[in-house]
């Protein structure tokens, strides 16, 4: 693969940021330049071509910016956490109207509908506002139909069951059309008219809803940016939080340094203090 250097990344960095309201300037420069030698790769073409491009033609500018982002999600992703957040989380909220959620880089919603099956099955699902946000539209198309293609039913079954106990009384198909013959599932009404999306930059640091939320997730997102526009945002969720909020992260991320010591830290699970 063809090594890029600290100029192109730069130069197309700066394209972006001159042609958009995109700001790529604090994403972690590993992952940053993983994803743009692929693009080169992609496309064929040379840093120079690229930015070219980009500023001759916003279309094409949009739908490079849509190939940089990683957008890898699933139903049940990591199921201990959703046993945390059912058995200890939720509950902490019960007699909030509305309990407001936002799931913050929710990609194609996977994540949304798995916090729309915990507040049914804890009664909460009407007492609920749940918000998911993301910079790329096409995954929002995506999570807004509730269809997707699927690798691996057998083992988003197996997170489900795992997340709850044997003796539950209800199963994913409950809230699932699944299509093993054409791998596909579709998300029922009930949960697909719940959710609300809506696009938004989180490097912006502005809150698209203007709430106070009781939980707010973002999850395998800040691992794409540096420590300084990670903390930038920690400290945005912090203000845009009630006291007692729960601020839940991926499970390779974690809060470094003074902002760290604003929460009770549970593994990856945050709690405003
Ligand atoms: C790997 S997915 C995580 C999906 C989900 N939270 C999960 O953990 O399963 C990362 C998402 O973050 C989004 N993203 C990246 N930069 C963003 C930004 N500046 N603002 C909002 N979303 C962003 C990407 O478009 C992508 O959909």
């Amino acid at each position: 693969m063809m090594k890029l250097t600290k100029n192109e990344i730069e130069q197309f960095i700066d394209a972006i940021d001159s042609n958009s309201n995109y700001d790529f300037s604090e994403y972690s420069i590993k992952s940053f330049t993983r994803r743009l030698e692929k693009l080169t790769m992609d496309y064929n073409c040379s840093v120079d071509e690229l930015v070219k491009k980009i500023s001759a033609n916003n279309k094409f500018l949009e739908e490079i910016v849509k190939s940089i982002t990683v957008n890898t999600t699933e139903i049940f992703r990591d199921p201990e956490i959703w046993t945390t957040i059912k058995d200890d989380i939720i509950s902490k909220y019960q007699f909030e109207d509305p309990i407001n959620i936002w799931h913050a880089g929710s990609s194609t919603g996977q994540e949304v509908y798995t916090m729309l099956i915990l507040l049914k099955q804890a009664g909460l699902f009407n007492n609920a506002d749940v918000y998911g946000t993301d910079l790329n539209t096409d995954v929002l198309n995506v999570a807004e139909s509730g269809k997707y293609k699927y690798r691996e039913i057998d083992e988003y079954i197996q997170n489900f069951d795992d997340t709850f106990d044997d003796t539950a009384n209800f199963k994913l198909t409950d809230y699932f059309e699944i299509s093993r013959k054409r791998s596909l599932m579709k998300v029922k009404p009930l949960l697909l008219n719940k959710a609300i999306y809506q696009k938004h930059d989180l490097t912006s640091l502005q809150n698209p809803f203007g709430k106070k939320f009781h939980i707010i997730f973002c999850r395998n997102v800040l691992i794409y940016f540096n420590h300084e526009l990670q903390n930038k945002i920690f400290e945005f969720f912090l203000d845009n939080m009630v006291k007692g909020g729960t601020l839940i992260i991926g499970k390779h991320e974690g809060i470094l340094g003074e902002i760290g010591t604003k929460f009770e830290k549970y593994g990856t699970i945050y709690v405003k203090k």
